[in-house]
């Protein structure tokens, strides 16, 4: 079985308006948008759920570390560079 699959970098998207639900379990295969997956992976898990009123590039984070979920607020510079 394949591991988690969000990172320590956010994924860009071209996102248009209307209501999103971004995934936060990191098993969704559609990252970075919720496909159901957290009902059997990880029930204590939800996908922030937001109402995107205008289209255009956004950078939703990955790392959990943002101050402003589900977007990208450059925290992830702050993290150590995984072990290899
Ligand atoms: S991916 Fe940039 S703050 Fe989380």
């Amino acid at each position: 079985m394949a591991g988690q699959k969000h990172g320590a970098r956010p994924i860009p998207v071209e996102e248009t308006p209307g209501r999103k639900a971004y995934c936060t379990c990191g098993w969704s295969e559609e990252l970075p948008y919720c496909d159901g997956t957290h009902h059997s992976m990880a029930p204590g898990c939800r996908p922030i759920v937001v109402e995107v009123a205008e289209a255009g590039k956004k950078w939703i984070c990955q790392c959990h570390r943002s101050g402003n979920m589900p977007w990208c607020d450059g925290k992830h510079k702050d993290a150590k560079p995984a072990e290899e």
